[in-house]
């Protein structure tokens, strides 16, 4: 997730020779969002409102016949191609709308699992920062604020995984990393403050090790690690009590929450 997400990107690409353009589409999300509970219907909304942010920046530019998109393999597969069971609906797959603006969809990387979009990107030629970065899912946050989205959850999240990153960073460990971030339970449980009762959410820290992200373990992290990522959430970030490691592989869990 990552606190400045937003500026990592635009900092990659507003130095390379093309017409980049930011947009800022929080509070449409938001606001499509509110009250929505259920994983599946999250990510619908969440990838009709990508596609239709994509068609008003379009109209702004003129008539713009296509739409490229980094749909890999595993989107593919999980959002249920084919025979294939709809494990979660990608937001660039199984969440498109039946009808969009555009002629055509470019997708050229389709055919490819994650590992071979890396050597893909190295044969290319792309810095070695940009093609082994941490992947951020298309729908974002929203799919780690287990069920109904709001701009205070999102905040409380962000705070949690800067700190999460910061730690991994300090111990050397955020390379060896596959994935790793933390989510916003949508437990809230009783805890002590000082001298008082608190009833605040709980946050799970995840960590992977995979190479195709089809299958994934997850990562023996240190306890002092651990230990340091726990006293800090609890005690830099309002509104959050008890932190969690998740402990399962995938199958049976998926790497993301929902
Ligand atoms: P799961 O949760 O399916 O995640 O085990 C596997 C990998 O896919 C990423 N992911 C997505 N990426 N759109 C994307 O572009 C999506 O809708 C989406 N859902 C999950 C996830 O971050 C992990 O790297």
């Amino acid at each position: 997730m990552r606190l400045h997400e937003g500026d990592e990107i635009e900092a990659v690409f507003s130095q390379r020779d093309l017409h980049f353009v930011r947009v800022n589409a929080e509070e449409h999300f938001l606001s499509r969002l509110a009250g929505v509970t259920e994983p599946e219907r999250k990510r619908k909304i969440i990838g009709e409102e990508f596609i239709r942010v994509f068609e008003e920046e379009a109209r702004k530019i003129g008539a713009v016949d296509f739409l490229a998109q980094g749909t890999i393999y595993p989107d593919v597969i999980e959002s249920g191609r084919g025979d294939a069971a709809v494990i979660k609906s990608h937001h660039n797959v199984g969440g498109l709308p039946d009808t969009v603006d555009f002629k055509e969809i470019l997708e050229p990387l389709r055919l490819l699992f994650k590992d071979e979009v890396r050597q893909l990107g190295r044969e290319l030629g792309l810095p070695e920062a940009l093609v082994s970065r941490q992947p951020f899912p298309g729908p974002g946050l929203g799919i780690r604020v287990i069920g109904e989205v709001t701009r205070e959850k999102l905040d409380l999240l962000r705070e949690a995984d800067a700190i999460f990153r910061d730690e991994m960073a300090h111990a050397g460990l955020a390379e060896s990393s596959g994935q790793y971030f933390a989510a916003l339970t949508n437990m809230r449980s009783v805890g002590v403050m000082g001298d008082g009762r608190s009833y605040d959410y709980a946050v799970a820290l995840r960590s992977v090790q995979t190479s195709d992200f089809m299958t994934a373990d997850w990562s023996r992290l240190p306890y002092e690690l651990l230990d340091r990522v726990s006293v800090r959430i609890v005690n830099e970030v309002r509104g959050v009590n008890r932190v969690l490691y998740d402990i399962t592989s995938k199958p049976p869990a998926t790497v993301e929450y929902e």
